[in-house]
């Protein structure tokens, strides 16, 4: 299966950062921290129903690829969501409410709220977010099972089976013209006229309290796998939307293992490369156009600033990579029994073609001692794309497995 991914190689765009990679301490301990983390853990392994995602070992892949091993982290499983990001969005309603009744001198944690013991407070709190899907489902599962109101704003590219899934959680789901960016702008706008709180997972100036709990959250999965793994990965393949899940994982691993951290891998779709682009100009950039892509909750055109400071001088190298292979490596996935959503297998589409390019293993130090780490972030968290892609469901894929 992985002769196929050499034809992408010429579709496929590198940005080697070797020269700005510092291999030195991690220093962003006011952005996201071990300390944070346990906090952040506490919370949220306290909810009903969290439990561990699994990790999955490729070990026919590993070998066709000529690597020592691949590990896989499969965020189908994570609570309801199927995605990761249901630790961040939620997490972030929960602080945001929990600081709300601090300032009306009430001490509480998420498992107060869950229990809906100061609903009447917080069920006059609306919390709000532009996403294009997954966070904003984050966002209305917590304002649900937290207690308050919720508004999502969407923008043209989102799929109606993706609006249906938030909606199920009782948000209000507004339609925006435009792409993504153009739905944070709104959103923005909106929630300053009616009063609403701003649950973002990108970080901009002015903007960065609740961004850097929507990351701390993410880093749950991190310390699962890890643990999982019972060593120290040698590469992390991240992909990248703002760079909030990128950062997290590179943060939780940095402060880890210091000067010993495995080296991270950054893949993006060519139509929304910010990271890459912004690497290449040696500060954050804003692409522009539609930025469509198969793989949505990748489809970002500016990067988050906090993300940015932790991922700038700390990636090896970034890539951009086309659509087509996406489906290929769903499909392969399928076949081990791993639902696997669009953007979840970016990672390791990149992985595929990189191993076609001597010039991009050696400069990624890729051999046969490499033990490589992929976030699989979501699963078919948009079952009619992913039916169409994998030609099953994922109930059918489950099945078999
Ligand atoms: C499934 C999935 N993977 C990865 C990402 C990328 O996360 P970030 O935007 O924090 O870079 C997203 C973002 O929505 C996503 O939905």
């Amino acid at each position: 299966m992985i002769k196929n991914y050499e034809k992408y190689l010429d579709n496929t765009n590198f940005f080697d950062n070797t020269k700005n990679c510092i291999k030195g301490e991690y220093e962003h301990q006011d952005i996201l921290s071990l300390e944070a983390f346990e906090k952040a853990k506490k919370e949220i392994t306290s909810w009903d129903e969290y439990k561990v995602t699994p990790l999955v070992e490729l070990d026919d892949l590993a070998k066709q690829t000529g690597v020592a091993k691949l590990y896989y982290k499969n965020e189908h499983y994570r609570f309801s969501l199927k995605s990761f990001k249901a630790l961040g969005g939620a997490y972030a309603v929960a602080n945001l409410l929990i600081e709300k009744l601090k300032d009306a001198g009430i001490d509480a944690n998420s498992n107060d709220l869950l229990a809906g013991t100061y609903s009447d407070i917080t069920n006059k709190i609306t919390v709000s977010c532009a996403t294009d899907g997954n966070h904003g489902k984050s966002v209305a599962w917590g304002a649900s099972i937290f207690g308050c109101n919720c508004e999502i704003f969407i923008h043209n590219h989102v799929s109606v089976s993706r609006e249906e899934e938030i909606a199920k959680y009782g948000a209000n789901v507004n339609r925006v013209n435009g792409n993504y960016d153009d739905s944070v702008h709104v959103a923005a706008v909106t929630a300053e006229k009616n009063g609403y709180f701003t649950v973002s997972d990108t970080s901009y100036e002015g903007y960065t309290s609740v961004p850097k709990d929507v990351m701390q959250g993410y880093t749950i999965m991190v310390d699962e796998a890890l643990k999982q793994m019972g060593e120290k990965p040698t590469h992390v393949f991240l992909q990248g939307g703002v760079g909030g899940m990128a950062a997290a994982v590179a943060s939780f691993i940095l402060e880890t293992y210091g000067k010993k951290s495995p080296l991270f891998i950054m893949i993006e779709p060519n139509n929304a490369d910010c990271l890459l682009q912004s690497a290449k100009a040696g500060k954050p950039t804003v692409v522009h156009g539609d930025l469509d892509t198969v793989m949505a909750g990748l489809s970002c055109g500016e990067v988050s600033l906090l993300a940015w400071k932790i991922l700038e001088d700390k990636t090896q190298g970034f890539f951009s990579i086309p659509d087509e292979p996406i489906a290929e490596v769903m499909k392969y996935l399928a076949t081990l029994g791993v639902v696997a959503g669009e953007s979840a297998v970016a990672g390791l589409a990149g992985f595929n073609i990189i191993q076609h390019s001597k010039r991009y293993r050696e400069a990624l130090n890729i051999d046969s001692n490499s033990k490589i780490l992929f976030l699989g972030t979501e699963g078919d968290t948009d079952s009619v794309v992913y039916e169409k892609m994998v030609g099953k469901t994922s109930s059918e894929v489950l099945k078999k497995a």
